[in-house]
Protein backbone atom coordinates (compact mmCIF):
# COMPACT_ATOMS: atom_id res chain seq x y z
CA UNK A 1 0.00 0.00 0.00
CA UNK A 2 1.29 3.56 -0.97
CA UNK A 3 1.19 5.79 2.02
CA UNK A 4 1.67 9.51 0.78
CA UNK A 5 2.56 12.12 3.84
CA UNK A 6 2.46 15.76 3.06
CA UNK A 7 2.61 19.29 5.46
CA UNK A 8 -1.00 19.92 4.82
CA UNK A 9 -4.64 18.54 3.97
CA UNK A 10 -4.82 21.13 1.37
CA UNK A 11 -1.84 19.73 -0.15
CA UNK A 12 -2.59 16.48 -0.29
CA UNK A 13 -5.93 17.17 -1.48
CA UNK A 14 -4.43 19.32 -4.31
CA UNK A 15 -2.25 16.33 -5.32
CA UNK A 16 -5.13 13.91 -5.25
CA UNK A 17 -7.37 16.11 -7.27
CA UNK A 18 -4.42 16.44 -9.91
CA UNK A 19 -4.82 12.42 -10.28
CA UNK A 20 -8.53 12.94 -10.62
CA UNK A 21 -8.58 15.58 -13.02
CA UNK A 22 -6.05 13.75 -15.13
CA UNK A 23 -8.24 10.64 -15.45
CA UNK A 24 -11.03 12.90 -16.44
CA UNK A 25 -9.26 13.83 -18.89
CA UNK A 26 -7.99 11.11 -20.34
CA UNK A 27 -11.29 9.70 -19.96
CA UNK A 28 -13.03 12.37 -21.82
CA UNK A 29 -10.12 12.54 -24.97
CA UNK A 30 -11.33 8.70 -25.46
CA UNK A 31 -14.73 9.72 -25.18
CA UNK A 32 -15.59 7.41 -22.30
CA UNK A 33 -16.95 8.26 -18.69
CA UNK A 34 -14.81 8.31 -15.43
CA UNK A 35 -16.56 6.74 -12.57
CA UNK A 36 -15.67 8.02 -9.91
CA UNK A 37 -16.86 6.49 -6.14
CA UNK A 38 -17.25 9.85 -3.71
CA UNK A 39 -17.21 10.06 0.18
CA UNK A 40 -18.56 12.97 2.38
CA UNK A 41 -17.48 14.06 5.76
CA UNK A 42 -14.98 16.95 6.54
CA UNK A 43 -11.95 14.81 5.34
CA UNK A 44 -12.97 15.30 1.61
CA UNK A 45 -13.75 19.15 1.32
CA UNK A 46 -10.12 20.65 0.20
CA UNK A 47 -10.99 17.61 -1.69
CA UNK A 48 -13.61 19.16 -3.65
CA UNK A 49 -12.34 22.32 -3.19
CA UNK A 50 -9.62 21.69 -5.03
CA UNK A 51 -11.81 20.11 -7.99
CA UNK A 52 -14.10 23.22 -8.09
CA UNK A 53 -11.15 25.56 -8.38
CA UNK A 54 -9.69 23.76 -11.68
CA UNK A 55 -13.18 23.17 -13.03
CA UNK A 56 -13.58 27.39 -12.67
CA UNK A 57 -9.96 28.23 -13.30
CA UNK A 58 -8.85 25.61 -15.54
CA UNK A 59 -12.17 24.42 -17.24
CA UNK A 60 -12.08 21.11 -16.23
CA UNK A 61 -15.23 19.19 -17.10
CA UNK A 62 -16.94 17.04 -15.19
CA UNK A 63 -19.65 16.37 -18.30
CA UNK A 64 -18.21 12.86 -18.65
CA UNK A 65 -18.16 12.14 -14.88
CA UNK A 66 -20.72 9.45 -13.13
CA UNK A 67 -20.06 9.48 -9.54
CA UNK A 68 -21.47 6.75 -6.84
CA UNK A 69 -21.76 7.94 -3.16
CA UNK A 70 -20.33 5.34 -0.47
CA UNK A 71 -23.53 6.17 1.56
CA UNK A 72 -26.45 7.66 2.96
CA UNK A 73 -27.97 7.96 5.97
CA UNK A 74 -31.60 6.21 6.70
CA UNK A 75 -34.59 8.37 7.61
CA UNK A 76 -33.31 11.53 6.39
CA UNK A 77 -34.97 13.06 2.85
CA UNK A 78 -32.30 14.99 0.61
CA UNK A 79 -33.10 18.27 1.48
CA UNK A 80 -32.03 17.41 5.19
CA UNK A 81 -29.39 19.33 5.77
CA UNK A 82 -26.62 16.42 7.32
CA UNK A 83 -28.12 14.11 4.39
CA UNK A 84 -24.72 12.98 2.31
CA UNK A 85 -26.87 14.35 -0.57
CA UNK A 86 -27.33 17.76 0.35
CA UNK A 87 -23.72 17.60 1.59
CA UNK A 88 -22.37 16.17 -2.06
CA UNK A 89 -24.71 18.84 -3.80
CA UNK A 90 -23.79 21.78 -1.55
CA UNK A 91 -20.30 20.86 -1.37
CA UNK A 92 -19.03 19.45 -5.00
CA UNK A 93 -22.02 19.06 -7.42
CA UNK A 94 -23.90 22.41 -7.46
CA UNK A 95 -20.48 23.76 -8.63
CA UNK A 96 -19.61 22.07 -11.76
CA UNK A 97 -21.26 20.78 -14.54
CA UNK A 98 -21.91 17.21 -13.92
CA UNK A 99 -25.21 15.89 -14.94
CA UNK A 100 -27.88 14.77 -12.80
CA UNK A 101 -28.35 11.70 -14.11
CA UNK A 102 -25.07 10.85 -13.59
CA UNK A 103 -25.31 11.06 -10.16
CA UNK A 104 -25.48 8.08 -8.11
CA UNK A 105 -26.07 8.30 -3.82
CA UNK A 106 -28.23 5.45 -2.22
CA UNK A 107 -31.28 6.90 -0.94
CA UNK A 108 -32.39 7.52 2.43
CA UNK A 109 -36.00 7.41 2.58
CA UNK A 110 -36.95 4.20 1.42
CA UNK A 111 -39.06 1.46 3.65
CA UNK A 112 -37.55 -1.11 5.22
CA UNK A 113 -39.21 -3.82 2.68
CA UNK A 114 -37.73 -1.66 -0.33
CA UNK A 115 -33.90 -1.30 0.63
CA UNK A 116 -32.41 -4.45 -0.29
CA UNK A 117 -33.86 -4.30 -3.82
CA UNK A 118 -32.24 -0.62 -3.55
CA UNK A 119 -29.28 -2.21 -2.15
CA UNK A 120 -28.75 -4.62 -5.11
CA UNK A 121 -29.75 -2.33 -7.94
CA UNK A 122 -27.16 0.52 -6.77
CA UNK A 123 -24.54 -2.77 -6.89
CA UNK A 124 -25.51 -3.87 -10.16
CA UNK A 125 -25.51 -0.54 -11.36
CA UNK A 126 -21.61 -0.07 -10.60
CA UNK A 127 -21.23 -2.99 -12.44
CA UNK A 128 -22.95 -2.06 -15.70
CA UNK A 129 -20.40 1.09 -15.26
CA UNK A 130 -17.49 -1.47 -15.44
CA UNK A 131 -16.20 -1.11 -11.98
CA UNK A 132 -15.47 2.64 -9.98
CA UNK A 133 -12.20 4.05 -11.53
CA UNK A 134 -10.97 5.56 -8.19
CA UNK A 135 -13.10 5.22 -4.73
CA UNK A 136 -12.47 8.23 -2.58
CA UNK A 137 -12.25 7.41 0.88
CA UNK A 138 -12.46 9.16 4.51
CA UNK A 139 -11.97 6.80 7.48
CA UNK A 140 -13.59 6.67 10.50
CA UNK A 141 -12.19 6.44 14.11
CA UNK A 142 -13.74 2.82 14.28
CA UNK A 143 -11.46 1.92 11.13
CA UNK A 144 -14.85 1.97 9.10
CA UNK A 145 -14.39 2.97 5.22
CA UNK A 146 -18.11 4.20 4.14
CA UNK A 147 -20.48 3.00 7.17
CA UNK A 148 -18.42 -0.55 7.26
CA UNK A 149 -18.39 -0.78 10.92
CA UNK A 150 -16.33 -3.54 13.13
CA UNK A 151 -17.40 -6.69 11.84
CA UNK A 152 -17.83 -5.71 8.02
CA UNK A 153 -15.55 -8.06 6.10
CA UNK A 154 -14.35 -8.25 2.99
CA UNK A 155 -17.12 -10.34 1.52
CA UNK A 156 -19.35 -7.36 2.29
CA UNK A 157 -21.62 -5.74 -0.19
CA UNK A 158 -24.08 -2.75 -0.45
CA UNK A 159 -26.52 -2.82 2.43
CA UNK A 160 -27.96 -1.82 4.97
CA UNK A 161 -26.16 -1.10 8.38
CA UNK A 162 -26.50 -0.32 11.86
CA UNK A 163 -23.92 2.70 13.11
CA UNK A 164 -21.53 2.15 15.93
CA UNK A 165 -21.81 4.16 18.76
CA UNK A 166 -18.71 5.83 18.18
CA UNK A 167 -19.57 6.90 14.72
CA UNK A 168 -22.74 8.08 15.96
CA UNK A 169 -21.00 10.19 18.98
CA UNK A 170 -18.83 11.84 16.19
CA UNK A 171 -21.89 12.23 14.37
CA UNK A 172 -23.64 14.17 17.45
CA UNK A 173 -22.90 17.64 17.46
CA UNK A 174 -23.53 18.23 13.63
CA UNK A 175 -27.27 16.68 14.42
CA UNK A 176 -27.81 18.78 17.86
CA UNK A 177 -26.96 15.59 19.99
CA UNK A 178 -26.43 11.55 19.39
CA UNK A 179 -30.26 10.59 19.63
CA UNK A 180 -31.10 12.12 16.50
CA UNK A 181 -28.16 10.63 14.41
CA UNK A 182 -29.81 7.87 12.27
CA UNK A 183 -29.13 4.62 13.97
CA UNK A 184 -28.73 2.85 10.34
CA UNK A 185 -27.49 4.04 6.76
CA UNK A 186 -27.24 2.13 3.60
CA UNK A 187 -23.46 1.42 2.37
CA UNK A 188 -21.40 0.09 -0.19
CA UNK A 189 -19.62 -2.86 1.36
CA UNK A 190 -15.81 -3.65 1.96
CA UNK A 191 -16.24 -5.91 -1.15
CA UNK A 192 -17.38 -3.22 -3.28
CA UNK A 193 -14.85 -0.97 -2.52
CA UNK A 194 -12.11 -3.42 -2.65
CA UNK A 195 -13.67 -3.67 -6.70
CA UNK A 196 -12.69 -0.03 -7.57
CA UNK A 197 -9.60 0.08 -9.78
CA UNK A 198 -7.87 2.72 -7.47
CA UNK A 199 -8.47 3.35 -3.77
CA UNK A 200 -7.73 6.75 -2.20
CA UNK A 201 -7.90 7.21 1.48
CA UNK A 202 -7.59 10.79 3.06
CA UNK A 203 -7.12 11.41 6.72
CA UNK A 204 -5.90 14.43 8.76
CA UNK A 205 -5.47 15.26 11.99
CA UNK A 206 -3.66 13.55 15.47
CA UNK A 207 -7.58 11.95 16.26
CA UNK A 208 -6.85 10.00 13.30
CA UNK A 209 -3.55 8.83 13.88
CA UNK A 210 -4.14 6.09 16.40
CA UNK A 211 -6.89 4.28 13.48
CA UNK A 212 -4.51 5.41 10.70
CA UNK A 213 -1.61 3.35 12.35
CA UNK A 214 -4.07 -0.20 12.74
CA UNK A 215 -5.25 0.29 9.20
CA UNK A 216 -1.64 0.48 7.47
CA UNK A 217 0.36 -1.43 9.94
CA UNK A 218 -1.92 -3.49 11.65
CA UNK A 219 -3.32 -7.62 11.24
CA UNK A 220 -6.08 -7.05 8.35
CA UNK A 221 -9.39 -8.14 10.07
CA UNK A 222 -13.12 -7.31 9.94
CA UNK A 223 -12.69 -5.29 13.09
CA UNK A 224 -10.92 -2.53 11.12
CA UNK A 225 -12.46 -2.46 7.60
CA UNK A 226 -9.75 -0.18 6.78
CA UNK A 227 -7.09 -2.83 7.00
CA UNK A 228 -8.37 -4.72 3.95
CA UNK A 229 -7.39 -1.73 1.70
CA UNK A 230 -3.44 -3.71 2.64
CA UNK A 231 -4.80 -6.46 0.16
CA UNK A 232 -5.89 -4.03 -2.67
CA UNK A 233 -3.60 -3.87 -5.61
CA UNK A 234 -3.81 -0.18 -6.08
CA UNK A 235 -4.37 1.61 -2.76
CA UNK A 236 -2.66 5.04 -1.74
CA UNK A 237 -3.77 6.87 1.97
CA UNK A 238 -3.41 10.43 1.51
CA UNK A 239 -2.24 11.57 5.27
CA UNK A 240 -1.45 15.08 6.61
CA UNK A 241 1.50 14.43 8.91
CA UNK A 242 -0.74 14.55 12.53
CA UNK A 243 -2.86 11.52 10.72
CA UNK A 244 0.80 9.67 9.82
CA UNK A 245 2.43 10.58 13.76
CA UNK A 246 2.33 7.13 14.75
CA UNK A 247 3.10 5.23 12.30
CA UNK A 248 6.42 3.38 12.27
C1 LIG B 1 -18.50 9.27 4.44
C2 LIG B 1 -18.07 8.00 4.99
C3 LIG B 1 -17.29 7.86 6.24
C4 LIG B 1 -16.34 9.03 6.55
C5 LIG B 1 -15.68 8.86 7.90
C6 LIG B 1 -14.78 10.00 8.24
O1 LIG B 1 -19.19 9.10 3.22
O2 LIG B 1 -18.40 7.01 4.41
O3 LIG B 1 -16.55 6.66 6.19
O4 LIG B 1 -15.38 9.11 5.53
O5 LIG B 1 -16.66 8.73 8.88
O6 LIG B 1 -15.54 11.14 8.44
P1 LIG B 1 -14.84 12.58 8.60
O7 LIG B 1 -14.20 12.86 7.27
O8 LIG B 1 -15.96 13.54 8.87
O9 LIG B 1 -13.85 12.45 9.69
Amino acid sequence: MQVNVFDTPQAAAKSLAAEVAELIRSRAAQGRPAVLGLATGATPLPFYAELIRMHREEGLSFAHVVTFNLDEYCGLPREHRESYWYFMHHNLFDHIDIKPENVNLPSGTLNADEIPAHCAAYEQKIKDHGCIDIQILGIGRTGHIGFNEPGSDDTTITRQVHLDDLTRSDAAPAFGGKDNVPASAITMGVATIMGARRVALMAWGAKKAPIVKKAVEGPVTADVAASYLQKHPNAAFYLDKAAAAELA
